[in-house]
C-alpha cells in the first residue's frame, strides 16, 4: 500500500468533538476529505449544519450532527452512540472541545474557575475516551488536542496548562491501556494558532507581536497547517505511533 493510501480513511467514520468552528472544524474536514464520514459534536446547532454541508462538499460520505455539550457525559455518550447507529462503527475520535475561559494568577483563581477549566478541558477528554473505547475496532485511533500549555509554564493559564499536561498524561495511559486491542492513542499539541480562541492576542498587533517573537517560524499558525499532522495520527500512516505528543508549534518549544 503507498503512503497516500494509508491516509485515507475510506468506509471509517470519524467523532470529532469541537466541531463547530476552530481547529474542530478544521479537523472534521480533513477527515471528511480523507474519506471518512465524520460525526460532528459541539454545543452551537447552526455552526454545525455548516460545517456539516461543508465536510459534504469536502467528501464525507455522511456528515451527522449531534448537539453536545462535553461537560454532560451523557451526552457525548450519545454522540458515540449517534456514530454507531448511524454509519454502523467508530474507527476516529478526535477530542477537540476545549478553552481557556479566564487568564488569573493562581493566587487569584476561584476554585470553582479551576474546575471547570479543568471539567472542560481534561474531564471532557476522559469521557469522550471512555465512552469511545468499548467502540473502536482495531486500527482505531484516538487523537486528544493538548497545547503547548502543557508543558511550559503559562502565567495566567494554570488551570488550563494543568488541564492540557492532564490530558497528555491521559493519552500516554490510555494509550498503554488500549494497545492489546489494537488501539491507537495519541495527542496533537498546538502551539499559537489562529482561531476564535486566540482572537483578542492575534488580533492586537502589540500582544501579536510579543507573542510571535517567541516563535522561531515567526508567524502564528493557521489552522490548515493542523491538517497533515492530525491526519497522520487519525489514519494508518501512524499506524506505529501511539502514547505519542506531535508538538505543531512552529518550534516554539525546540
Ligand atoms: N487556538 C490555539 O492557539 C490553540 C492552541 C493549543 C491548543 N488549542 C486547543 O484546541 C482546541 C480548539 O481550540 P480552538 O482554538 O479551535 O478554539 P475555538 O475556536 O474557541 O473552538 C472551541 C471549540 O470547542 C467547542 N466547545 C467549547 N466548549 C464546549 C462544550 N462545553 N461542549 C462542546 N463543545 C465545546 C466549541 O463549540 P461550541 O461553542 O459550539 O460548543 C468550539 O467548537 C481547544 O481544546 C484548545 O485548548 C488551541
Amino acid at each position: 500500500m503507498s503512503v497516500e493510501e494509508t491516509l485515507r480513511l475510506d468506509g471509517r467514520t470519524a467523532l470529532v468533538t469541537g466541531a463547530s468552528r476552530g481547529i474542530g472544524r478544521q479537523a472534521a474536514l480533513t477527515l471528511a476529505a480523507a474519506g471518512a464520514s465524520v460525526v460532528l459534536a459541539a454545543r452551537s446547532k447552526e455552526e454545525l449544519a455548516e460545517v456539516a454541508a461543508a465536510a459534504r462538499r469536502a467528501g464525507a460520505p455522511d456528515a451527522i450532527v449531534a448537539v453536545t455539550d462535553v461537560l454532560d457525559e451523557e451526552a457525548v455518550e450519545a454522540a458515540v452512540a449517534a456514530a454507531v447507529e448511524g454509519t454502523g462503527r467508530l474507527d476516529v475520535v478526535v477530542n477537540v472541545a476545549g478553552g481557556q475561559g479566564f487568564t488569573a494568577y493562581v493566587a487569584d483563581t476561584r476554585t470553582d474557575g479551576w474546575d471547570k477549566v479543568l471539567g472542560l478541558n481534561l474531564r471532557s477528554v476522559f469521557v469522550g475516551c471512555k465512552a469511545a473505547m468499548g467502540h473502536l475496532p482495531p486500527g482505531g485511533s484516538i487523537v486528544n488536542v493538548a497545547s503547548i500549555a502543557g508543558f511550559t509554564a503559562s502565567p495566567g493559564l494554570a488551570a488550563y496548562g494543568a488541564a492540557k499536561a492532564g490530558v497528555i498524561a491521559l493519552t500516554r495511559t490510555l494509550a498503554v491501556e488500549a494497545a492489546p486491542l489494537g488501539v491507537r492513542v495519541n495527542c496533537l499539541a498546538p502551539g499559537w494558532v489562529r482561531t476564535e480562541l486566540t482572537r483578542r492576542m492575534w488580533s492586537d498587533p502589540e500582544t501579536s507581536r510579543a507573542l510571535v517573537a517567541q516563535v522561531p517560524l515567526g508567524r502564528w499558525a493557521d489552522v490548515e497547517e493542523l491538517a497533515g499532522p492530525l491526519l497522520l495520527l487519525a489514519s494508518d500512516a501512524g499506524s506505529y505511533i501511539t502514547g505519542a505528543t506531535l508538538v505543531v508549534d512552529g518550534g516554539l518549544l525546540a
